[in-house]
């Protein structure tokens, strides 16, 4: 008898004890242990980064500056149109842009008969060449219209060079 009520007492302190365990895995009491590196505030891949700061210039040259109106002010071109650019320009055409506006520049490129509603433009029409180099360069940042932008797939130097290049562009005679 003696016996069965020294068992009964362990296992009470043991089922307490048990409890009282559980109470933790089971985050009835939470602890924030910092345990895991992964756990703090970070970005994971696809996630949208941080918006700039308001007033901040891109260490690759201002393709957003905004007067203080907030309207975007038109950048100047920063990159001579020399050799280099136009050789570098043509090759970014070639990838980019020459499915939609063709070789030539007149907007027939293979790609073209697909787009049935807005025809891609004629990049040696006035059109275009009537806009300042700053104007096809935010044409190229952000898109326009039908018009898709590459500010993810050229860097800010290679716009200028695809720039550079369309000035080269001649209308068929
Ligand atoms: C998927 C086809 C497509 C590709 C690729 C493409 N464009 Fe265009 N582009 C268009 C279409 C369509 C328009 C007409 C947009 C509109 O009027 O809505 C256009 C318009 C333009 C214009 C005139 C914008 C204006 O002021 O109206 C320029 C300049 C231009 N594209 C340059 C380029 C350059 C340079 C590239 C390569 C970096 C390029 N495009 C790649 C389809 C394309």
């Amino acid at each position: 008898m003696r016996l069965f009520k020294q068992l009964a007492v362990v296992f009470a302190v043991l089922a307490v004890a048990a409890m009282a365990g559980l109470l933790f895995t089971f985050d009835v009491i939470k602890i924030n242990w910092n345990s895991f590196m992964e756990i703090q505030p970070s970005f994971r891949a696809a996630e949208s980064p941080l918006p700039v700061p308001a007033r901040s210039v891109p260490v690759e040259g201002p393709a957003y500056v905004f007067d203080q109106a907030g309207n975007v002010i038109v950048p100047d071109n920063p990159v001579k149109a020399d050799e280099t650019s136009i050789a570098r320009g043509a090759i970014f055409y070639d990838i980019n842009c020459k499915m939609c506006h063709g070789p030539e520049g007149n907007g027939k490129g293979p790609l073209a008969a697909f787009l049935v509603e807005v025809k891609p433009a004629d990049l040696t029409s006035a059109l275009v060449t009537n806009q300042a180099d700053g104007e096809l360069f935010l044409t190229l940042t952000n898109g326009k219209g039908m018009m898709p932008y590459f500010v993810e797939n050229l860097s800010v130097r290679d716009r200028w060079d695809v720039v550079n290049f369309i000035r080269t562009l001649e209308p068929a005679q």
